[in-house]
């Protein structure tokens, strides 16, 4: 059932993602290849922002972030901070639960290559508004990567160029809409490649979390 916050399982909005999707479905039939719903309950105050599934990851199982490299240091991080419990298993019935926190995508199909154009960021974009707006309580956003922190960033109806994308920064936005304010935490993607080329370490990853975990702490 689409609704403002989820694309339908056949959106027509982006040409090629269609054609990539139609792709998938004939070459993998078994594999979820639609839009990747969020998870996690409605009364977090914490919001994970990722890119988009990753083709034999989220667009495979049909959750984020489950069953990709990406995927593992995530969980992996939110259960030490305690933003999961469970048993994450790379499947989406494994016994993972999300704990005050939810994830999403800034495009909720698999784009070619992991790279979503400019325009499919636009025009995905109104869900991820609809997100935001379906969390009352959200208090913090982490953005993974440039492009979620941008469309964090749009999405609020902030100026891109008043906040700056760096890693392990946190910034005041939302202040002049009428959810309120909101910490918005910059992460680099927790990808394989960001890990492998030593741009991201788990220990780089731990400390954005763990600052987190302290500002949703002090919060009460
Ligand atoms: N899987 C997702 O769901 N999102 C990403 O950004 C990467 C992998």
């Amino acid at each position: 059932m689409p609704t403002a916050s989820e694309p339908s399982r056949d959106c027509p909005l982006c040409p090629r993602l269609v054609a990539f999707r139609e792709t998938w479905r004939a070459a993998e039939p078994a594999w979820s290849n639609a839009p990747v719903p969020s998870f996690g309950p409605r009364e977090a105050r914490l919001l994970i922002v990722g890119l988009a599934p990753g083709l034999r990851g989220a667009n495979r199982t049909g959750r984020p972030f489950t069953g990709d490299y990406a995927g593992e240091l995530l969980y992996a991080t939110l259960i030490e901070y305690g933003f999961a419990i469970g048993r994450f298993e790379a499947r989406p019935d494994d016994t993972l639960r999300l704990v005050d926190a939810r994830i999403t995508n800034a495009v909720r199909c698999v784009p070619p290559e992991n790279k979503p154009t400019t325009q499919e960021m636009r025009t995905c974009r109104p869900f991820l508004s609809a997100t935001l707006a379906e969390l009352p309580g959200v208090a913090a956003i982490v953005a993974l990567g440039k492009i979620a922190h941008d469309q964090v960033l749009a999405a609020h109806g902030e100026r891109l160029s008043h906040f700056k994308f760096v890693h392990g920064a946190r910034h005041r936005i939302g202040g002049r809409n009428e959810r309120g304010e909101v910490a918005l935490f910059d992460s680099y993607h927790c990808s394989r490649y960001n890990t492998n080329t030593g741009v991201l370490t788990p220990d780089m990853f731990r400390a954005v979390f763990a600052q987190v975990r302290g500002f949703l702490d002090a919060e009460g």
